[in-house]
């Protein structure tokens, strides 16, 4: 019996290590030379366990997503917090998704036609530096595991500012076990320089959330 204890501690203690190594190889890699999540992945982004942990309702709640508003999600993906920011701003408001990867953008357009909720939606194939929407457009923006996985974060902030109403919200959150995942000082630094002002920060077991006022 103590045999097949041990043979089975031996395993799991083998198991973590194994996914730590990988984590710390990826986000090696990921540091010297950001890139996107691999979209052949993407079935990970809306796993049950991510779901429970990272419940987007929660999240949008702290981020400050109230109905009516306009609110840009950069990075959307499968547009998991997409969907649920499209419930949340109801019919009179709009959601902005936008991602570099026209695979991510094809799986939230049908997972949004699904929901039902995809006329409140625009969804924009490109990149942070170059956001499509105008000057004070947005109420709120959103960044949800996806900041570390932009090269120039400094242009994506200024960029975020620009399209942001004044007074607007940003909205950050990264996952601990995220491989692109941002020291949330970095985050902080970084969107202080950029003009944000902090309105506070909380954490979980598995990941922090960072609102700011874009102090324009
Ligand atoms: C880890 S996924 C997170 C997706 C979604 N925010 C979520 O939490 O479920 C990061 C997403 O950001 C996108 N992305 C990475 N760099 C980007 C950039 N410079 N501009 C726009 N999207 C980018 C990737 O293509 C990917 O879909």
């Amino acid at each position: 019996m103590a045999g097949i204890v041990d043979a089975l501690a031996n395993l799991a203690l083998s198991g973590v290590g194994a996914f730590v190594g990988f984590n710390v190889t990826l986000r090696a890699q990921n540091h010297l030379q950001p890139h996107p999540f691999p979209w052949r992945f993407a079935d990970l982004l809306e796993h049950p366990w991510r779901v429970q942990a990272l419940d987007p309702g929660q999240t949008l709640d702290i981020h400050g997503l109230t109905a009516g508003m306009t609110v840009l999600d950069l990075g959307c993906g499968t547009g998991l917090f997409t969907r649920t920011a499209a419930h949340m701003v109801g019919e009179n408001g709009r959601v902005h998704g936008v991602d570099l990867q026209a695979a991510m953008l094809e799986r939230a357009r049908r997972s949004l036609a699904e929901a039902g909720v995809f006329e409140r939606v625009a969804l924009h194939h490109c990149g942070a530096y170059d956001l499509p929407l105008a000057d004070d457009e947005a109420d709120l923006a959103i960044v949800v595991s996806t900041l570390g996985e932009i090269p120039d974060k400094p242009a994506a902030l200024n960029e975020l500012r620009r399209v942001l109403k004044p007074g607007a919200r940003l909205g950050v959150t990264d996952e601990f076990y995220n491989p692109s995942f941002t020291m949330p000082g970095t985050v902080r630094r970084l969107a202080e320089e950029a003009g944000f002002r902090s309105l506070g920060s909380t954490s979980t077991a598995i990941c922090y959330h960072q609102v700011y006022i874009n102090a324009k």
